[in-house]
């Protein structure tokens, strides 16, 4: 075989008069007359080849029998493109290499879809032959983006005295509210493991090793329902510090962060980054995850709706609920048909309705409720309302307001064209409460984990007032979405037993699933805190992705399975028997 001495990406004019080989695959051919051109890719990009049969009556026979995908090296000299067929769009665009040998490494068969080709081919096709896939453009440029990633959080974190440590896969169950996946075990008969949520119990018991500074490029398995930023099994850059606090893990993540965004993408993040209190996120933007790429927050109409004569809105407040609004400019001219459509939008949202008024000429409202309001007391109210606005109206439980309206804000935020698509707006969401109630399972719940330590100021509140409890607990959120979340952690074991109390996990319980980190924390744990970020997510930005199956190589569709292997499949009756399992589905 001829070995290459450049890439197909490579050659320029620098390189006229040389002899050269590339090796690659063929992507597309023009025949002109008697001279046939064919485009030769490989990872780094895509070089001209012209078989003339003047310079090699040989090769330019075998050209003919040259098909997409056939594997080639090919031995030329590299030539200036004549007059006015430069490419400027390509990086070997000025140039071209007239072949003098072809050597055919292998054949392929015709590809279900066109390599070059960055449009309409299904996802399913593309996953069955994800190999070809892969070989897009596109795909290469975010695999390459993955790899630049993990290297630059790699390099940061060594400069910063970390060390990399690998936990297990095969383990106990960890507390991160998702279901887990199963192994069996063959020589426990009856006995499984799960694989990892994530190493959170493992890289606290790394703290109590006296590890001190902890990451790994961690994958981690969540049997949850799926959707374009989830996947079952994912991969977190997850770390853990001792003695350190809150503000000192936040300080150097935003390092961290920003250094991978320079370096892989040369975008400058504002430095620090803001920070939010999960109450005003919430209050704001009917979210723990606002997207600040735009406006558009949510006003609180307690007064006002008091005041109207709208039953809905005083009914609402008198149980105790809220009315809430958000304006969107230039909203008059939405159609009647559109507002309904919201309406429906807004109930499958979990709202009872959406009550709208449309601000017209001379500050007249124009609605079906607009009898019971007074107009200037509405714009009172709700200062950013002009002439031309549309006002849309929640009034629930605090929950469902915010769900429906930070909903509502996202959807018409991007049928609208409000968001900025060149912005890029971190935010730290914090003072997260420690405690939600769960009113199906009818009880408290850990909003991050149960090993998050609470405010030290909001000690007192867990024996009188639980849900008022606030942790130190901080997420990153990029453009609206989660790119990782994380803790200090409670390291007295006293503190950890009456936080599992509240949660409703009794003794016997906490010792069965947790039983080693507690004892672990009896022996010198030290102060300690981490955090986690989702690297797909964080390839999805930074690659423009829409769906995170995009930035992972072999990703699982949405209904967790891998086309191409056919994973997940049945096992023989051997296989079964070995683990000593009898196979009795239930329907
Ligand atoms: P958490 O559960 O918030 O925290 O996860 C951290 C980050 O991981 C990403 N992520 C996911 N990405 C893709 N698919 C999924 N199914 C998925 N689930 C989560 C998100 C999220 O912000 N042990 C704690 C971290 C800590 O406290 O240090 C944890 O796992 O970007
Ligand atoms: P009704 O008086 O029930 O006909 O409702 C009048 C308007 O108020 C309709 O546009 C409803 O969609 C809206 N509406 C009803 N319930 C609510 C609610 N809880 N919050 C906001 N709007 C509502």
């Amino acid at each position: 075989m001829m070995m290459r001495t450049h890439r197909c990406g490579e050659l320029s004019r620098r390189h006229v008069g040389q002899t050269v080989t590339i090796n690659g695959w063929v992507q597309r051919r023009r025949d002109h007359g008697n001279v046939i051109f064919i485009d030769v890719r490989d990872r780094q990009g895509l070089t001209q080849i012209v078989f003339n049969p003047e310079i090699s009556p040989a090769a330019h026979q075998q050209a003919h029998v040259l098909r997409g995908e056939f594997v080639v090296a090919v031995t030329g000299t590299v030539a200036l493109r004549p007059d006015g067929s430069a490419n400027p769009n390509l990086a070997t665009g000025e140039i071209e290499v007239l072949v003098q040998t072809v050597e055919i490494l292998n054949e392929a068969k015709t590809p279900p879809f066109l390599i070059e080709d960055e449009g309409e081919v299904t996802e399913a096709l593309r996953l069955k032959h994800r190999y070809l896939d892969l070989r897009r453009p596109k795909m290469q440029r975010l695999l390459r983006l993955r790899h630049e990633v993990m290297q630059e959080a790699r390099a940061f974190l060594n400069g910063q005295d970390f060390l990399e440590v690998e936990t297990p896969m095969l383990t106990k169950s960890t507390p991160e509210g998702a279901r887990d996946y199963l192994v069996p075990s063959r020589v426990n008969p009856g006995c499984f493991y799960a694989l990892p949520q994530s190493p959170q119990l493992f890289k606290q018991i790394l703290m109590v090793s006296g590890v001190d500074r902890y990451y790994q490029i961690a994958r981690c398995f969540r049997d949850e329902d799926l959707r374009n930023d989830r996947q079952p099994e994912f991969t977190q850059i997850d770390l853990e510090l001792s003695f350190i606090d809150r503000e000192q893990v936040m300080v150097l993540m935003e390092q961290m962060i920003r250094q991978i965004f320079q370096a892989t993408a040369g975008v400058e993040l504002p430095t620090p980054f803001p920070r939010m209190a999960y109450a005003e996120a919430m209050g704001r933007y009917g979210s723990d995850k606002p997207d600040l790429r735009f406006g558009m927050p949510l006003h609180d109409l307690q007064d006002f709706a008091s005041k109207t004569e709208f039953k809905v809105f005083r009914e609402t407040l008198a149980k105790g609920g809220m009315v809430k609004a958000i304006v969107v400019k230039g909203g008059a001219e939405i159609s009647r048909s559109r507002i309904d459509a919201l309406g429906e939008t807004a109930k499958g949202f979990g709202a009872k309705g959406l009550a709208w008024v449309k601000i017209m000429g001379d500050g007249q409202l124009e609605s079906v409720i607009a009898k019971f309001l007074d107009a200037r007391s509405l714009l009172a109210a709700v200062p950013d309302a002009q002439t031309d606005d549309l006002l849309l109206f929640v009034a629930d439980k605090p929950k469902v307001v915010h769900d429906v309206l930070g909903r509502l804000r996202l959807l018409l935020a991007e049928e609208r064209n409000l968001i900025d698509q060149k912005a890029w707006r971190p935010l730290w969401v914090v003072d997260f409460p420690m405690l939600e109630h769960d009113e199906a399972l009818k009880r408290y719940v850990a909003i991050h984990h149960p090993f998050t330590a609470p405010l030290d100021e909001d000690l007192p509140l867990l024996e009188t007032d639980p849900l008022k409890v606030r942790a130190k607990a901080y997420d990153l959120v990029m453009n609206g979405s989660e790119l990782g979340g994380g803790s200090i952690r409670i390291h007295r074991r006293e503190v950890q037993s009456k936080v599992f109390d509240l949660l409703g996990i009794g003794k016997d319980e906490a010792v069965s699933k947790f039983g080693f980190l507690l004892e672990a924390l009896e022996y010198g744990a030290p102060p300690h805190g981490g955090i986690a970020f989702g690297l797909d997510r964080l390839i999805m930005l930074l690659g423009g992705a829409d769906s995170i199956r995009d930035v992972i190589a072999f990703p699982k569709t949405q209904k967790a399975q891998c086309p191409m292997t056919d994973a997940p499949s049945h096992v023989g009756p051997e296989q079964l028997k070995d683990l000593s399992i009898k196979l009795d589905l239930i329907e």
